[in-house]
């Protein structure tokens, strides 16, 4: 039997609660599938502030590098907001990605047909649904780049700033158009070419290596646009490739369009197969601890990792159908419905028993 190595990050909030979902799905899966997984957990973020003294401990670095494959739920959350920025719990995830090489974060964003009817756009604009990748880039950029406090003209000033190698640029763009290529062959690459040098190098490094690839249609648009274009028109979009920090902003725009933030997940990858898998919401302390979170971003980031990182494809389909399955019947939690709902284990047996 196959065995594979999970380092499990729970952190913070409802991470604990989504995190252990998808690992009681996982192990059903296994069990369907012939599949055996190990699971560690290591401690990220404000837990693993409150534990050892830091966000990112040692011990969780090499955790993750030694495994197979690694799924965290999320970090942060108000009890760690006013440490200063280095010992922030969001520092931690900045640093595992930067720690596993993660340069490559993969956000799908579809439209489910049973949740059309909590997306916020009208009816007529998603009528034929949609369907989109983003290839964000995520160890570069702004989120990476030299930083600090000074005195300026009018006295204290903070900066940080925003720099793109050519090898950045290219391994990134390699990744959106082979994306593209296996899905319908369209790539958007979004920039803000009109204002930032980064963006201009971003523009023309995306179309040398469109030259490699003639059967994808790649065009150029500018972010401000690009966030309007998501709500005016969703289903023009394929793939999009984007910096690091327009990634983060339209992911989120575009993942309150699908319905819910509960239900996006992401995998973040380096050139090998290895990877973080992880939902892309936040750790809803708000509503922590109280059995009411939607386990299926999270889910589905298991989904995600079982096919990259280990060719799991019917493993990881038998999931997305189950996930499928359960929307379709009308099961829902909190974030998707005011009636009925049902807690994040509920839903998760639910999930369980459609597999
Ligand atoms: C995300 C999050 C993180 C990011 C934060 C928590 C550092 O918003 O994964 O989108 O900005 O990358
Ligand atoms: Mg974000």
């Amino acid at each position: 039997m196959k065995n594979y190595k999970i380092g499990l990050l729970r952190g913070d909030g409802i991470g604990p609660e989504i995190v252990d979902s998808a690992v009681k799905v996982l192990k059903a899966v296994g069990e369907k599938y012939q599949i055996d997984f190990t699971f560690t957990p290591y401690l990220i973020g404000g837990a693993a502030i409150d534990a050892c003294g830091e966000p990112l401990p040692k011990e969780t670095v090499e955790g993750c590098l030694a495994s197979d494959s690694v799924l965290l739920g999320a970090v942060g959350g108000p009890k760690w907001d006013t440490l200063p920025g280095n010992f922030r719990p969001e520092k931690a995830l900045l640093g595992i990605r930067a720690a596993m090489g993660l340069f490559t974060n993969l956000r799908p964003a579809k439209l489910y047909p049973a949740l059309k009817g909590a997306c916020p756009l009208r009816e007529d604009i998603v009528k034929d649904g949609f369907d989109i990748m983003i290839v964000r880039e995520l160890t570069g950029g702004i989120y990476f780049g030299e930083r600090g406090y000074r005195q300026g003209k009018y006295g204290e000033e903070a900066f940080d700033t925003e720099a793109y190698s050519r090898m950045e640029i290219e391994r990134i763009a390699r990744v959106a158009f082979e994306t593209a290529r296996k899905r319908r062959k369209k790539l958007t690459s979004i920039d803000k070419a009109n204002v930032l040098e980064t963006s201009r190098l971003w523009r023309k490094i995306v179309h040398e290596i469109a030259a490699e690839y003639p059967d994808v249609e790649v065009s150029d648009m500018l972010v401000d646009n690009a966030a309007m274009q998501l709500v005016r028109n969703p289903s023009q979009f394929d793939v999009i490739v984007t910096s690091n920090m327009f990634g983060d902003i339209l992911s989120d725009e575009a993942s309150q369009i699908t319905g819910s933030i509960g239900m996006l997940a992401s995998a973040s990858l380096s050139d090998n197969k290895r990877g973080l898998y992880e939902p892309i919401h936040g750790s809803a302390p708000d509503i922590a601890g109280q059995n009411k979170a939607n386990p299926i971003a999270t889910i589905l980031s298991a989904a995600m990792m079982l096919l990259y990182a280990f060719d799991e494809a019917a493993a990881a389909e038998a999931i997305v159908n189950a996930v499928d399955k359960v929307l379709e019947v009308g099961y829902r939690t909190a974030d998707l419905t005011r009636e009925n709902a049902l807690s994040t284990t509920e839903i998760t047996d639910k999930i369980i028993e459609a597999l």
